[in-house]
């Protein structure tokens, strides 16, 4: 019988330190009303000292793995959508991996730009049809403020930091991916990069006297790709799913520019009501827009049981994903009763406590004897 990969639960972190087009306003050339009008971003979140592309991870991980009420030795396979790693190596997925207790999963990062969520859905999914996983937990995260140029008026205005997290499990039932479309064009690399700190350009006084460990980028160049991309990707995803755009009941672009939403939307023929925006509250999150878009969406009641969502996303690389998914769970969070609220917050606690509980009981039964 084949087999679905369909999305159990999800959850979505964001810093909660702001940064508003006012508070740009102080520190580069710009305004706010040419940040609203060009991009329609208002506000994004910014990561604080402690944290890492890691660790907004986990807490969005956390919150699928509490809302699927599974136990973390189940996950049979991390994988994490970044281009901001907390380091080169490891990967940011085994840190995730080990956090989250999942002991019985494989882990890996997956580099494809703002893409990376869409990617990994398509290779969880496939994995899941496969037969050969039952469980993967799929997060999208980075935190480009680490990377950004706060001097770069080009580029700082538009990104922000955040995490979202699915959990993929496999069904009988005919729901979940229903199709995915990857697609690059490594021609394009250079239009938005980070030029140094890997093997070809290795950190040096030289490379940051010169800046290049932060992004740089051809917006002109990378929005004209982005529109075509996006919808010849959706239109293949759309299609291999047996369906018409017409069929589409949400748009989940990601989440990079109003602009870019619109034009992509207008050529796709779906209308404005259909599509999901909530740039203006982060900015671009890269491999984490898609995810937390999600998750907004369902929480603001967009998301119906039986609808065909469209995720589409384009980034670095160049890279595009396009996926239709057939939504196939009650769109309303569940409620957990507040023990098992408590017990998976302090999972690693409850299950010292007990063992030692247990250790306690078995030397009062050994004294009896
Ligand atoms: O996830 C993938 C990552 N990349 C993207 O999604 C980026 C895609 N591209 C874009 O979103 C848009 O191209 C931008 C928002 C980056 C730029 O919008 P645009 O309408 O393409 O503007 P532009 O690049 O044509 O620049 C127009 C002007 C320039 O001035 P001049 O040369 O016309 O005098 C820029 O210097 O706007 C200037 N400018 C700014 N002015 C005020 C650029 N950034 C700013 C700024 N504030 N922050």
């Amino acid at each position: 019988m084949k087999s679905y990969a369909q999305i159990v639960s999800w959850g979505r972190y964001v810093p909660s330190k702001v940064l508003t087009n006012a508070d740009l306003e102080k520190m580069v050339d710009t305004s706010d009303d040419w940040i609203l009008s060009r991009t329609g971003i208002v506000e994004r979140h910014i990561a604080d000292d402690k944290e890492s592309t890691s660790t907004l991870s986990i807490k969005a991980a956390r919150a699928a793995i509490e809302m699927a009420d599974i136990h973390p030795s189940k996950i049979e396979l991390v994988i994490v959508a970044t281009v901001t790693p907390d380091y080169l190596f490891p990967a940011t997925s085994c840190l995730v991996q080990d956090a989250l207790g999942a002991t019985q999963a494989g882990a890996l990062d997956l580099n494809a730009g703002c893409s990376g969520f869409v990617y990994g859905l398509g290779m969880a999914g496939g994995l899941i049809a496969a037969g050969q996983y039952n469980n993967i937990l799929v997060i999208g995260a980075d935190t480009l403020s680490r990377i950004v140029d706060w001097t770069d008026r080009n580029t700082c205005v538009l990104f922000g930091d955040g995490a979202g997290a699915v959990l993929l499990q496999a069904t009988d039932l005919p729901t979940g991916v229903l199709s995915s479309v990857l697609g690059s064009d490594g021609s394009g690399g250079s239009l938005l990069q980070v030029p140094a700190g890997g093997s070809r350009h290795p950190a040096s006084q030289e490379t940051v006297q010169n800046r290049l460990h932060y992004m740089k980028m051809a917006g002109n160049e990378v929005f004209k790709f982005a529109v075509n991309a996006m919808c010849k990707s959706a239109l293949q995803a759309i299609k291999d799913a047996g369906l018409s755009p017409d069929d589409i009941d949400l748009l989940i672009p990601h989440q990079a520019n109003a602009r870019i939403i619109q034009s992509a939307a207008k050529m796709l023929k779906i209308p404005g009501e259909k599509v999901y925006v909530n740039v203006d509250r982060y900015g671009n999150t890269s491999a984490a827009s898609i995810p937390i878009a999600l998750c907004d969406a369902i929480s603001e009641q967009r998301v119906k049981t039986g609808d065909h969502l469209l995720l589409v996303g384009f980034g670095a690389g160049l890279t595009w994903a396009a996926a239709v998914v057939r939504w196939g769970v009650s769109p309303l969070v569940p409620t957990l009763p507040w023990w098992k609220t408590v017990q998976y917050r302090y999972w690693d606690e409850v299950s010292s406590a007990r063992s030692r509980l247990r250790r306690v009981l078995r030397r009062i039964s050994l004294l009896g004897r």
